[in-house]
């Protein structure tokens, strides 16, 4: 047997052999497998804890009589709901399985091998997947300084520096996870007013809808001022959809038309479809549920300060927490304790962790277990 024949991984391309997975948050079933505890709460995928409109589900569930047919493929019900919903026309639009799928889109159809793309140090971790695996360089820009008004936040100026003439994507997320920080509108729009025009502004929008609640502006009313501007949002977080995988992007409709081209041709399913939107004339559950989250993110800064554990700031629903040197035994007593958060050692933050705001009663849960572990240390 040829040494080929032994190992097929080898046949992959050199650039999706040097990739580090991507880590999720870990499931509350394989914690309750592995440690074999009950009662476990989830506090590490920033999912909505309030989950999706009563609306999405049911029409979720009559979906369910229609799945032995290929979906929609072009989408068009939820498209034309979804272009109404944000009063842009339906060419401008791409759904992807989640957007994720998005981000993987964009980087297939912009880099090639000799291209490169920026993004920002503690920026979201699949953006240097995405990019990494076409073989294209990612250029990494320094975030803020941990002292800044917005610590480990991203630095448009030295992002700004880091577009090199072979540039084609640039990647910024606002608010940015794991660290919940955000970038002022009027210095983005500037931004992106000054970006090259060989480089398409990848803007991530995931957390938009807690975002608008702590007054940090969307892209949305740039799209036709700026056609190098992507837009890609998601049904994964307040719209409370993260395991039905929706996503969109709002393009110009050349870009669309480009990630069209290669979106698999039945990427979004038809109960997911059915679901977002379902979801899409419900907002008054999201505007609420958000509302809420929101209010107990401010509720759960008190507590931590209480604790004296510093956070960054967050427009988003989840607190990136300093917890000190023993961050990764903390996460660990932490899962014995039945909570589960993200640890950030992978993305260079290794004191740190990131808590999804949850109920009230899994945030109370998840100070009073925490508030223990820093006393017994
Ligand atoms: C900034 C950001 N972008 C994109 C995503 C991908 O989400 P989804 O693929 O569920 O839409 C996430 C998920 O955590 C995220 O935090």
């Amino acid at each position: 047997m040829s040494t080929q024949q032994a190992h097929p991984g080898r046949l992959a391309t050199a650039a999706v052999r040097a990739l580090s997975p991507y880590v999720p948050g870990k499931p509350i079933s394989e914690l309750e497998r592995e440690y074999g505890i009950g009662d476990v709460i989830k506090l590490a995928s920033n999912e909505n804890p309030y989950g999706p409109s009563p609306a999405a589900l049911a029409a979720m569930h009559a979906a369910l009589a229609e799945v032995w047919l290929y979906p929609d493929g072009g989408a068009h019900e939820f498209k034309r709901a979804l272009a109404r919903h944000l009063g842009v026309p339906e060419n401008t639009l791409t759904l992807g399985n989640g957007s994720n799928e998005l981000l993987l889109l964009l980087a297939e159809a912009f880099l090639r091998e000799q291209d490169a793309a920026v993004c920002s140090q503690y920026g979201f971790a699949i953006y240097q997947i995405v990019i990494r695996a076409t073989g294209a360089r990612c250029i990494e820009a320094s975030a803020l300084d941990a002292h800044t008004g917005m610590p480990y936040g991203h630095d448009l100026a030295a992002m700004a520096a880091a577009i090199t003439p072979d540039t084609r994507l640039v990647f910024i997320a606002n608010p940015n996870n794991p660290t919940g920080t955000w970038v002022d509108s009027t210095a983005l729009r500037a931004f992106i007013a000054a970006v090259p025009a060989h480089a398409l502004v990848v803007l991530d929008e995931a957390y938009l809808e807690y975002a608008a609640l702590s007054g940090v502006g969307d892209g949305l009313g740039w799209r036709e001022e700026f056609p190098q501007l992507v837009l890609v949002r998601t049904f994964s977080k307040a719209f409370g959809l993260a395991g039905a995988r929706v996503g969109y992007a709002i393009s110009h409709p050349e870009v669309a038309d480009a990630l069209n081209r290669i979106r698999p041709a039945f990427n979004v399913s038809n109960i997911a479809q059915a679901g977002a939107a379902a979801a899409l004339s419900d907002l008054r559950h999201v505007r609420e549920s958000a509302r809420l989250v929101v209010a107990e993110r401010e509720r759960l800064a008190s507590a931590l300060r209480a604790l004296a554990v510093p956070f960054a700031p967050s427009a988003a629903n989840f607190l990136m927490v300093d917890v000190g040197p023993r961050a990764p035994q903390i996460y660990e007593q932490l899962l014995r304790g039945g909570v589960i958060v993200r640890p950030l050692g992978g993305y260079g933050l290794p004191r740190h962790l990131r808590i999804s705001v949850g109920l009230p009663e899994q945030n109370d849960r998840l100070v009073r277990v925490l508030g223990e572990l820093l006393r017994s240390a």
